[in-house]
């Protein structure tokens, strides 16, 4: 796995160029994925969901810095996972998986901590559209960001939220933000 692992470049080989051209702007940087993955991490065997995982980039690097965690993605584009699957395969990781849903079918009982990187702004702006498959609208916005603060409102003492360029609309009270970086992109949270 480590000579995906050398760059970003080196990391999008793992995909068809068909795809790539989603990768600067909806996909983890390497180095964002591992100080997330770090953070997620913080128990053997934390099942860690990336709440939108695209084509696979945030779980399969962090799947690859934390080996002792499990890391699940849940995308609403079946193609999108299906490259993630091609590519989890050419890794050989076996502590990474795949889902294809809609966040609104997934009960967040299943996981620990969460990833988030700002998956429903699609739905308002037009910029950030990643395909024309699907209808946007700004109540899809609303709805999938309420899905996620209800279910991270019931979440225990010491979930883990990480995320990165997000709106916060998703993240409950409860939530305190302990750690950021410098440009306040990438920010870490623990529900009290
Ligand atoms: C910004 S990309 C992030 C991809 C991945 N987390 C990464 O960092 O490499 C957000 C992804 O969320 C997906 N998404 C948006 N709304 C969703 C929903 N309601 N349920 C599941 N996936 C969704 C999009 O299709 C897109 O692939």
């Amino acid at each position: 796995m480590n000579q995906w692992l050398a760059s970003d470049l080196q990391f999008h080989k793992l995909y068809p160029d068909a795809v790539l051209a989603q990768a600067s702007m909806h996909w983890t940087p390497l180095y964002i994925a591992r100080k997330a993955a770090e953070f997620l991490a913080a128990e053997k065997d934390a099942k860690i969901l990336d709440i939108g995982s695209g084509a696979g980039k945030f779980c399969l690097a962090a799947a690859a810095y934390q080996p002792n965690a499990f890391f699940y993605g849940v995308e609403q584009r079946e193609y999108l996972v299906t490259y993630a699957e091609t590519a989890r395969i050419t890794t050989g990781l076996q502590n990474v998986f795949f889902i294809h849903g809609n966040i609104t079918g997934i009960d967040f009982n299943h996981y620990d901590h969460f990833y988030f990187f700002n998956a429903f702004y699609e739905n308002i702006n037009d910029e950030y559209k990643i395909d024309n498959s699907l209808a946007y609208s700004k109540e899809l916005y609303s709805a999938y960001n309420r899905c996620v603060y209800k279910q991270l409102d019931k979440k225990p003492a010491g979930t883990r939220l990480t995320t990165f360029h997000s709106t916060e609309d998703e993240i409950p009270p409860g939530y305190h933000e302990v750690g950021s970086t410098d440009d306040n992109l990438l920010k870490f949270w623990i529900k009290v």
